[in-house]
């Protein structure tokens, strides 16, 4: 049996791939920073329909709490880990000049360093482990000059997934999976919001179950390892001449 850790699960994409897999079979952890009431009613809803499901609090850019929820997770009967799902991020509207210095840390930390440091714990601690996915954004090759931190931590991911395939090789397979626009964060504008949503060269654009399925995929027995799925409906075709903002 599969058990997964997902990060920054309790809400939004987090939620929907921990639904999706405890559905189909995986015992899942619910990793949460602040959103408690979520986390445990998203386990409570797992259960309910006969899966298994735990939640652990973390904040990742803290390398002391990931050790402690590792050890949380080893010491439960759960069972060991198989998959990590890197998921968890920070999304900062701001260009490079107006950007401070902690700022760039929150979105460095949690965003670059944490995927490295707990994908490396995890390598090294579970016996079990096969594969590391990291959610990455599509959008980061393009020059996001309002999102620049948050952009570049992402870009950086590619070469992460890269070293870290080599690194883990033959035991662990890591891949990125870079999607599109999936749900409008809080303080983006509509109208942006809106506009972006209309570059797509598929008429499917359920690209939740899309990204979902792209999960599955780098779960299944793949011959992926440290490459990018993106699931953009085309999407990047719409960008490359363009100044995304
Ligand atoms: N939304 C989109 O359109 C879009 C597009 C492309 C790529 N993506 C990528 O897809 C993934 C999910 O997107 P999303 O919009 O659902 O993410 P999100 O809402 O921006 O963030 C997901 C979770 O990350 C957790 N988190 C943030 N900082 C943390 C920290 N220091 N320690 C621990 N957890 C922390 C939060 O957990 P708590 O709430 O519990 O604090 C949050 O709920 C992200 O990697 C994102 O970059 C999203």
């Amino acid at each position: 049996m599969e058990t997964v850790l997902i990060t920054g699960a309790a809400r939004r994409l987090g939620s929907q791939i921990t639904k999706s897999l405890a559905a189909d079979g995986c015992a899942v952890w619910i990793h949460y920073m602040t959103h408690r009431e979520e986390a445990f009613a998203l386990r409570d809803n797992i259960i309910s329909d006969g899966g298994q499901a735990e939640c652990v609090q973390c904040d990742l850019t803290n390398t002391d709490q990931i050790d402690h929820m590792l050890k949380v997770i080893t010491d439960s009967n759960m069972g060991n880990l198989t998959t990590l799902i890197n998921n968890a991020s920070v999304f900062l509207r701001k260009d490079l000049q107006k950007t401070g210095t902690d700022e760039w840390d929150q979105i460095m930390n949690t965003n670059l360093k944490a995927v490295w440091y707990l994908s490396n714990q995890f390598a090294a601690i579970f016996p079990t482990s096969r594969k590391i996915i990291t959610i990455g954004d599509a959008n980061a090759t393009s020059c996001m000059v309002q999102h620049a931190t948050y952009a570049l931590s992402k870009h950086a991911l590619k070469l992460l997934t890269e070293q870290m395939a080599l690194a883990y090789a033959p035991k662990i397979s890591v891949n990125l999976l870079s999607p599109g626009l999936v749900m409008k964060g809080d303080h983006e504008p509509e109208a942006i919001w809106n506009q972006r949503q209309k570059r797509a060269l598929t008429n499917n654009h359920n690209i939740i179950i899309q990204v979902i399925n792209g999960v599955r995929y780098l779960m299944s027995d793949s011959g992926m390892t440290g490459a990018e799925l993106i699931i953009d409906n085309g999407a990047h075709l719409f960008r490359k001449n363009e100044n995304l903002g």
